[in-house]
C-alpha cells in the first residue's frame, strides 16, 4: 500500500476513502499551509499529495516529488487548479485530480447570497447596526440603506460552466433576466458573444470562469468601466481574474454601485482599498464553505488518489501520468 500525505486538516471523515484502502495516510494536523521546503520533501517521500488550494505545487515541487522516484498524484482538493503547475506535471508524469461537480450548488447559493447582500447594502447596514450608528441615528429612516433590487434586473454571468449554470437556475427564480458569455457559442438563450456587451447590458455581473493565463484580470479596468455605474460586480471564482485595485477605485469613484466579493488577487492579503471600498460584502473565500460539501471535496480528492495508485484512471483527472 502506498503513504500519502495530507498537507493540511480536512474536515472530518475526509481520509477515509485512503484510509479504507489501506494506505499509510499521514496529515498534517496543524491546519496552517506547509512551506514551500516541507511540500517538497513531502513529494519525495509520498506516493500522493492531497492538496489545498493554498498550497502552491509548481514545478520544483514536482521535481522534488520526481526526483524522489515515489510521487504519482498530487490531488488537489478544489475544483480550481490554478495552484499547480500542470505543465510540470505533465512533462514530469505526475497525475493531478481535483474536485469537480460536488461542489456546483453551494458555490451558486454563495454567489446568490453575494449578488443579493452587495445589491441590497447588507453589509455597511450591518456594520452601522453592529457599531451603535443606526441606533445613535435614531433608527429606521425611509431613506436608509437604498439598494437596488434583483427582481426584474439583468445579471450577466462571465462563464457559463457548471457554477453558472446553478447560478443560473437560482437566478431565474428570483425574477432575474439571466444572459451569459462564453468565448464559444452555447446555442442557449441568452449568450453573448462579447464580454463588452454582457457588461454593459447587465445590472449585476457575476464571474465563474477558471483562472488561466487567458482569464487574468479579465475584467481589467477598462471592462470595468463597461458596466453601468448602479451595476454590481460579485466574484466567487479566484482573485486574479478582477483587476482588485481598479475594482476597489470604480468603487471609491462611484463608477460601480456595489461589489460582492469571495476570492482575492493575493489571498489572504486583501487590497487595502478594497478593505476600505463603500457599498462592498467582503466573505473570506467561504464559496463552497459547507459541511457537505468541503466533507465531499476531501472524499472526492482522495478517491482521486486511490484510483490512481491502484492504477485506474478517475473522472476526476486533470492531468494523466
Ligand atoms: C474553491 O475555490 C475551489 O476551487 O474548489
Amino acid at each position: 500500500m502506498g503513504r500519502v500525505t495530507v498537507t493540511r486538516l480536512l474536515p472530518t471523515g475526509g481520509t477515509a476513502p485512503l484510509i479504507a484502502a489501506g494506505h499509510e495516510v499521514v496529515t498534517n494536523d496543524s491546519d496552517t499551509a506547509l512551506s514551500h521546503s516541507a511540500l517538497c520533501d513531502a513529494a519525495r517521500e509520498f506516493d500522493a499529495l492531497v492538496t489545498l488550494l493554498t498550497d502552491r505545487i509548481n514545478s520544483e515541487v514536482l521535481e522534488a516529488g520526481a526526483s524522489g522516484g515515489r510521487l504519482r498524484v498530487v490531488s488537489n482538493v478544489a475544483v480550481g487548479y490554478d495552484n499547480i503547475d500542470l505543465a510540470a506535471a505533465t512533462r514530469l508524469g505526475i497525475a493531478v485530480t481535483n474536485t469537480p461537480g460536488v461542489l456546483d450548488e453551494t458555490t451558486a447559493d454563495t454567489a446568490m447570497m453575494l449578488i443579493l447582500s452587495a445589491s441590497r447594502l447588507a453589509s455597511e447596514a450591518e456594520a452601522d447596526l453592529r457599531s451603535g450608528a443606526w441606533t445613535k441615528s435614531g433608527g429606521w429612516g425611509i431613506n436608509q440603506y437604498l439598494g437596488h433590487d434583483v427582481h426584474g434586473s439583468t445579471l450577466g454571468l462571465v462563464g457559463y460552466g457548471r457554477i453558472g449554470r446553478s447560478v443560473a437556475r437560482r437566478a431565474v427564480g428570483f425574477g432575474m433576466n439571466v444572459i451569459h458569455h462564453t468565448p464559444s457559442d452555447t446555442r442557449e438563450a441568452g449568450w453573448t458573444e462579447d464580454l463588452d456587451v454582457l457588461l454593459a447590458a447587465s445590472d449585476v455581473v457575476s464571474i465563474h470562469v477558471p483562472l488561466k493565463d487567458s482569464t487574468r484580470h479579465l475584467i481589467d479596468r477598462a471592462r470595468l468601466a463597461k458596466m453601468q455605474s448602479s451595476a454590481v460586480l460579485v466574484n466567487t471564482s479566484r482573485g486574479p481574474v478582477v483587476d482588485e485595485e481598479a475594482l476597489a477605485d470604480a468603487l471609491h469613484a462611484g463608477e460601480l454601485f456595489a461589489a460582492g466579493i469571495d476570492v482575492y488577487e493575493n489571498e489572504p492579503i486583501v487590497h487595502p482599498r478594497l478593505l476600505s471600498a463603500p457599498r462592498t460584502v467582503l466573505l473570506p473565500h467561504i464559496g463552497s464553505g459547507s459541511i457537505a460539501t468541503r466533507t465531499r471535496m476531501a472524499t472526492l480528492a482522495c478517491e482521486g488518489a486511490v484510483a490512481v495508485l491502484a492504477g485506474e484512471r478517475p473522472h476526476n483527472l486533470v492531468v494523466n501520468r
